[in-house]
């Protein structure tokens, strides 16, 4: 598959099953989460009140902001508290033992 526009992050080998983590690319600051044999990347930011999201604090497909517990779905970007807001996501693709993002 082509790889145009997908800019590299980490190696997918560094990524730990069912976590998600904080990273920085080309400038950006995104999230990775690691599901199974997939890498989902999302923004790092709520999208309530643009308060920044903590990698840890996800459970299953969600993630939860501490600001005011909103949960955003990693695949989605779907919000459950308020359906008009929604998170930001990026495409990925796994080649070459890395993770390719498009934003
Ligand atoms: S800023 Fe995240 S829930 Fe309000």
């Amino acid at each position: 598959m082509s790889l145009e526009g997908y800019k590299k992050s980490v190696a997918f080998k560094d990524l730990i099953d069912n976590q998600s983590v904080a990273v920085e690319v080309e400038n950006m600051a995104l999230l990775l989460h690691r599901r199974g044999d997939r890498v989902y990347a999302t923004g790092i930011y709520c999208p309530h009140a643009e308060v920044r999201l903590d990698p840890r604090n996800t459970s299953g497909d969600l993630i939860i902001c501490k600001a005011h517990g909103y949960r955003s779905n990693i695949k989605t970007g779907e919000c459950m508290e308020e359906p008009d807001v929604k998170l930001n996501t990026f495409p990925t693709v796994i080649e070459d033992g890395f993770v390719w993002i498009k934003f």
